[in-house]
């Protein structure tokens, strides 16, 4: 038993939808979550600046006295974990390798589909970790890099039709290529769910990336005997730019009235 909190991570507000997965699947976790706000998009930064705000998001974390760090930024996990986990003493859990696996096991034509950031596509980190688990799998890419400012600033919604052209502009040459599986590798996507789904049809299984590395980081806890012991936890949020809107977004992305404090954090110097 450990009754610490589990960190969680990302870019911005697309973590919510990891942290929605574990708050569901580990009702009695304390949770801290961060969302660097003040400087998301990493998705279309350089390697080494995504591992320097990675390291300072960890630092800033780690003042908490987590027992696990989840990673839940497909963009971090593909371009900083080793060195994150090389630099920690404590686990690490990113989405890259519970949802590859997912993928694989949910795609009977071993034809995956994977849409990203440009930072995580171009890190080839998700075709490594499947063909590792079926070098039988091809995985035809592509990066989406107008998604996360659609998703930041609320233009999910079905019927939208912003999004409904975007979609069908990036998923295009996925759907041609025929997969039945399709890895959303950024925790913003979810948001999208109902807009991928309606271009790609109903053939086609979405792989939501927060919810495979919530449920994996909750496995290892369990089987290490590092759960808490309470019935409910609570969850503390931290962002990097102004914690006016925060609330009203995050609902959006939880699907539910954000309970907790807001803070503001400067991670900077973490
Ligand atoms: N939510 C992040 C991810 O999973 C990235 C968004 C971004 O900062 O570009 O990749």
């Amino acid at each position: 038993m450990d009754n610490r909190p589990i960190g969680v991570f990302d870019s911005g507000l697309g973590g919510l939808t990891a942290l929605r997965e574990l708050q569901r699947i580990l009702p009695g976790e304390d949770l801290v979550y961060f969302g660097d706000t003040g400087r998301v998009p990493y998705g279309t930064k350089s390697r080494e600046t995504i591992l320097r705000y990675a390291r300072q998001d960890v630092a800033f974390l780690r003042t908490f006295d987590p027992k696990a760090i989840v990673v839940a930024c497909g963009t971090v996990s593909a371009n900083a974990l080793t060195e994150l986990t090389a630099e920690n003493p404590l686990p690490i859990f990113g989405v890259v390798s519970p949802a590859a696996r997912a993928a694989v096991e949910s795609s009977p034509s071993k034809r995956v589909g994977l849409i990203g950031t440009s930072a995580s596509i171009r890190s080839g980190a998700y075709e490594r970790e499947m063909a590792a688990l079926d070098p039988a799998v091809t995985v035809t890419a592509r990066a989406c890099p107008l998604f996360v400012p659609l998703v930041e600033n609320g233009r999910f919604r079905p019927g939208d039709r912003v999004a409904e052209l975007v979609v069908e502009e990036y998923l295009t040459p996925v759907k041609a290529a025929g997969v039945d599986a399709l890895v959303l590798g950024c925790t913003h996507y979810p948001l999208l769910t109902d807009a991928i789904a309606a271009f790609m049809g109903p053939s086609v299984r979405l792989i939501d990336t927060g919810a495979a590395c919530a449920a994996h980081a909750a496995k290892v806890l369990g089987e290490n005997g590092l759960l808490a012991e309470r019935e409910r936890g609570s969850c503390r949020f931290y962002v990097s730019d102004s914690t006016q809107d925060f609330s009203h977004l995050a609902s959006l992305f939880l699907g539910e009235t954000v309970e907790g404090t807001v803070e503001r954090a400067d991670v900077g110097t973490c």
